[in-house]
């Protein structure tokens, strides 16, 4: 099928990379020269495993290319995916300018029949502002449909979540529109649902929100567990293997970052707001984030006393592990926390060095990370890289000033290191 997707971000360039190894022919466009420049040369703007490979093949296959055209990725296409970024404003709800943008430019560039398809993130309703907008912009009364397919990938394993997802939500309101979209999807062989376009828009903020929930669920159990003694991940394990509650997102940390749960939690609780009913749920899972940064800044001040003047090696530092993605990273407030405090600062992180030197003040980065132990006070761990699991505990006890260790992520056997001589703590452990 000829497809268009519109934002070469994390989501467009994997759904146009996927949908182009699909066999579709897949015009990738994004008003971002210097990215589509890129992108031309075979050069991935991000780090995500496995896209650079498909996108080469993809590529060398003529079944997908770049444009900042979007003349060109509308003309000959007749699916349209708007994959444009929605921050979020001030006030936590979503900023659409860029929806907007984008529906006026496809609108004027139609000559065909187009499905146009919100895979962002949007607030319900948005699927009509984009159809007013579109039909507005459409002097040649070209038909159209709309239709809202949120994505559900993850960075880290966006490829294989695409290509293997739970479910494909469709929100349509025209049966030609969702013949079309069932067709794009068929051979993923995944089970699709089919729904009008406002309760597609809202199953995505609604399972994102719930995903956000269960993780602060599970830290507010991981404070009890410190309180009398229990340790949180045996608790979540039995909590886990009842089917009805599911084992994932029930690790204790840090807290949850990233550029889409903190955002999209945000932009419910206004959804929610702005049509008369107070989240309040929602509300709570927000602070309770907050405060496991907090708890973290407590655990080190109750090991080494005053910050001031300490050096604090932090190990990670992207969101999460396999990817370079630093948008709302715990590590980045926990740093400007400890800042503040009067603390130095070194870091190593095995993929984000280069984004984080761009966000990063008075901060020494580590090649590697022994370096990042060498004389410091403390050893914190923010990001659950596989590279830290294995790690020469000997070497780091000799390289500390002092064998402190506070895990955000729960990596280590907290009995095992202590044996090993450090004053460890975890989140929710004992
Ligand atoms: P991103 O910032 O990585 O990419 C957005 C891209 O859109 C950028 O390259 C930008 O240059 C481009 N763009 C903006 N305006 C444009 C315009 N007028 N014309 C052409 N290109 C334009 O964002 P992202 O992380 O890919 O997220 C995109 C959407 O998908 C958001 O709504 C997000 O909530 C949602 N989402 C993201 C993820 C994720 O893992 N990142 C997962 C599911 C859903
Ligand atoms: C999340 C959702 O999982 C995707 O389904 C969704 O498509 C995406 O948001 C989106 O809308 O952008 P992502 O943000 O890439 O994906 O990463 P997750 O794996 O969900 O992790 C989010 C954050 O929660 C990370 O900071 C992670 O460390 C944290 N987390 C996750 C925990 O603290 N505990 C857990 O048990 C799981």
């Amino acid at each position: 099928m000829k497809v268009c997707v519109i934002g070469a971000g994390y989501v467009g360039l994997v759904t146009g990379a996927c949908l182009a190894g699909m066999g579709n022919k897949v015009i990738c466009v994004d008003n971002n020269k210097e990215k589509i420049d890129l992108l031309k040369k075979g050069k991935i703007p991000i780090y995500e495993p496995g896209l650079k490979e498909l996108v080469k093949k993809t590529m060398q296959k003529k079944f997908l290319y770049f444009t900042t055209d979007i003349k060109d990725g509308v003309t000959n296409s007749e699916i349209i995916f708007i994959a444009v970024n929605t921050p979020p404003r001030k006030n936590g709800e979503a900023d659409l300018c860029y929806v907007e943008a984008v529906s006026r430019e496809v609108a004027q560039q139609m000559k065909s029949y187009k499905v146009i398809v919100s895979k962002s993130t949007v607030p319900v309703e948005t699927g009509k502002k984009i159809a007013q907008t579109v039909k507005i912009y459409n002097k040649q009364k070209v038909s159209f449909d709309i239709a809202s397919n949120p994505e559900f990938l993850r960075e880290g394993s966006a490829i294989g979540d695409f290509m293997h997802p739970d479910r494909i939500v469709i929100g349509v309101n025209s049966k030609k529109a969702e013949t079309i979209m069932k067709k794009l999807y068929k051979p993923l062989g995944a089970p699709i649902i089919v729904t009008d376009i406002e309760s597609a828009e809202i199953i995505k903020h609604a399972a994102n929100s719930f995903l956000a929930m269960k993780i602060s669920y599970i830290n507010a159990v991981a404070n009890i567990c410190e309180r009398v003694g229990a340790d949180v991940t045996q608790v979540a394990r039995g909590m886990g293997l009842d089917r009805r509650i599911g084992a994932e997102f029930l690790s204790a940390g840090v807290g949850f970052g990233g550029s889409c749960f903190p955002k999209d939690l945000s932009a419910f609780i206004r959804i929610a707001e702005k049509n008369g009913y107070n989240f309040e749920l929602l509300k709570v899972v927000k602070k309770i984030n907050q405060e496991q940064k907090n708890l973290l800044l407590k655990k080190l001040t109750r090991a080494i006393w005053n910050l001031k003047d300490k050096t604090i090696g932090i190990l990670g530092l992207a969101f999460k592990s396999n990817t370079d993605d630093l948008r709302n990273a715990p590590a980045i407030s926990i740093i400007e926390m400890l800042q503040k405090e009067g603390a130095r600062i070194k870091v190593y992180d095995p993929q984000a060095m280069e984004k984080a030197k761009k966000i990063l003040k008075n901060v020494i980065f580590c090649k590697d990370l022994y370096l990042t132990a060498q004389d410091s006070d403390a050893l914190v761990i923010l990001t659950e890289w596989n590279e830290f699991k294995k790690l020469d505990f000997k070497k780091i006890k000799k390289k500390l000033k002092t064998p402190v260790i506070i895990d955000g992520r729960n990596m280590y056997n907290p009995a095992l290191m202590r044996k090993q001589g450090f004053t460890y703590e975890g989140i929710g452990t004992k």
